[in-house]
């Protein structure tokens, strides 16, 4: 494997830390990986006797489960937090809790937290206690970011289409609160291609247009020609009151369906980052159709969470 010197951060907290060569060692990385899901024997020892925590405050299933596979395929040993079943439900705080973990000497903390920030606030934490013996990598925090999502989609759209530069991008659903939104806009611009949003004006973020991306209401214009549908679930956790009339006039409006994706080009590829509101931001005729590669998403989820490993952990090798 080449170039995991070249990767010279410490944590991956957020795809606006990572430049374009960064995106693509990973993604070259995440390739060169893949295969080892496919084998009979699914786990090589590149990271043997490194220790992953992986510490969500917020439910998963994609993230935390990828991540977890990723590591056992390198041979590292992984254990898992959740708070629910954590001190954490005795009224112990953050920062005792991570202070907690850090002591018993993990090499990477994988984290998932309602608020933005809390990973690199976690990150900040064991540099400066731990002298930067862990790295720390984003899981989804608040609406803030979630790089391995973006990265995971990055990977599937330059697998089916050949190159990410030059594609128009459109992303629909509930912008405002999604983090994956948030890494995805800056993922796909900083790659080459065209971002635009659309959803209900309520579900857009203010100064939509200084993210980069072209912003619409009308899912019609945004998905007119588009390389890529990419449509997000309402985050029902992050919402306070009602943004929209109701589920159904939702759907009526903004539900990517056989319809709509008539209007993309014709080799249209959909996305979506899961979980999945059948019926709500998504057709199932759509979901399950050719044009989906939804479960590709999650297999590539995989071969990325191994690649970043691989890249924060494999080069402290021989230390
Ligand atoms: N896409 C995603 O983050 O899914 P989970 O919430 O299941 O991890």
């Amino acid at each position: 494997m080449t170039g995991k010197k070249s990767f010279s951060h410490r944590h991956v907290l957020a795809m606006d830390d990572l430049s374009r060569d960064d995106i693509s060692l990973i993604l070259d990385t995440a390739d060169s990986l893949k295969s080892i899901s496919t084998r009979a024997i699914k786990k090589v020892p590149t990271l043997r006797g490194r220790t992953v925590i992986n510490l969500f405050f917020e439910p998963s299933t994609r993230t935390r489960m990828s991540f977890e596979i990723a590591a056992k395929r390198l041979s590292a040993d992984t254990f898992n937090f959740s708070a629910s079943t954590s001190s954490t439900s005795k009224g112990e705080s953050l920062i005792d809790t991570v202070r907690t973990l850090a002591a018993m000497r993990p090499d990477a903390v994988v984290v998932r937290h309602a608020a933005s920030g809390a990973p690199a606030f976690i990150a900040g934490c064991f540099d400066r206690e731990f002298g930067g013996a862990v790295s720390v990598l984003n899981g989804g925090d608040g609406v803030h970011e979630h790089p391995s999502q973006s990265l995971l989609d990055l990977m599937t759209v330059r697998e089916a289409k050949g190159a990410i530069s030059g594609l128009k991008v459109a992303i629909i659903g509930d912008i405002a609160h999604s983090r994956v939104a948030h890494s995805n806009i800056t993922g796909f611009t900083r790659m080459g291609a065209e971002v635009r949003i659309c959803g209900p004006m309520t579900m857009l973020p203010p100064a939509a247009e200084e993210l980069g991306a072209k912003v619409f209401t009308d899912p019609k214009e945004a998905v007119r020609g588009a390389d890529v549908v990419m449509t997000l679930r309402i985050q029902k956790e992050r919402l306070r009151g009602s943004l929209i009339p109701s589920l159904r006039e939702y759907a009526a409006c903004f539900a990517v369906t056989p319809e709509l994706l008539a209007l993309a080009d014709p080799e249209v590829v959909v996305m979506h980052p899961g979980p999945l509101n059948r019926g709500v931001e998504i057709d199932s005729r759509v979901a399950d159709g050719p044009f989906s590669l939804i479960l590709d998403q999650v297999e590539n989820g995989v071969a990325v969470r191994m690649a970043l490993l691989f890249l924060l952990l494999g080069g402290k090798e021989g230390e």
